[in-house]
């Protein structure tokens, strides 16, 4: 049987060190953490999930694909009632707001011995200026596709570091250096939101027009970096 598992959800499991003791946060159907018993990556998954709707789902899913025994699940929201013997957090498919709730509410993850891989839906700049502005550091961050859809997937840890440049927290270093095949597509993308949100403040005479201009201009010339010298 086959574990309908995203693209998405494959490249959050790609960044799990073998071994390592994970929690899923937000689990809904539960397919990560089972594809992550089922390859062997995981021994064992703490699957959490604030409503008891998903949650059930990813139990019955842990007892079709013969892993239940290898989960412990938890109705919680965020890590408030997640026991704190992991290593890796996994948050999948949430937009920023949540995911920086999840994190306020558990300032314990600001320790070397975490790690968090994030695929945030929504405002990701936001999300990663958050996680410079709490001492977290972007280690690794590539790419998934699924349909027309891009997702960037980052594995954080907790080393405080330099700031990123306006433009890193939509392009980061990390992803730039990722060598991912849908990096190009993913920079024309961000750059055509950026574009049409310049335009939309040039119009409205909007004063962060500046900030925005200055964003576009520093994601234009990642464009060397992205492509390589062209013509
Ligand atoms: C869109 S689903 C994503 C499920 C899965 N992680 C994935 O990426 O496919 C979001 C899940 O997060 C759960 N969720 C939302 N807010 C949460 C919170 N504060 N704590 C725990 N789970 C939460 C929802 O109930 C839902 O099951």
């Amino acid at each position: 049987m086959k574990i309908p598992l995203s693209n998405r959800l494959l490249a959050c499991c790609g960044f799990v060190r073998p071994g390592d003791r994970v929690a899923d946060i937000g689990c809904d159907h539960g397919y990560l953490g089972i594809h992550l018993l089922k390859t062997g990556i995981a021994n064992r998954i703490i699957a959490a999930d604030v409503n008891e709707g998903p949650l059930q789902s990813a139990m019955r899913n842990g007892l079709k694909f013969g892993v239940r025994d290898k989960m412990t699940f938890f109705l919680s929201d965020g890590l408030r009632n997640v026991p704190r013997d992991f290593d890796t957090l996994v948050c999948a498919g949430m937009g920023a707001d949540t995911m920086i709730s999840i994190l306020e509410a558990a300032p314990w993850l600001k320790d070397g011995r975490y790690r968090l891989i994030l695929q945030c839906q929504s405002r990701r700049p936001e999300l990663r200026r958050y996680l410079y502005e709490q001492g977290f550091r972007i280690l690794r961050e590539t790419l998934a596709q699924d349909g027309k859809f891009l997702y960037p997937v980052m594995e954080v840890g907790y080393e405080p570091a330099e700031p990123l440049t306006p433009g890193g927290y939509h392009i980061s270093p990390a992803l730039l250096a990722s060598g991912s095949s849908l990096l190009g597509a993913f920079y024309e993308r961000v750059k055509d939101a950026l574009e049409t949100t310049v335009n939309g403040l040039r119009h409205s005479g909007s004063e962060k027009l500046p900030e925005f201009e200055a964003i576009l201009k520093e994601i234009q010339e990642m464009e060397t970096l992205i492509y390589g010298e062209r013509g």
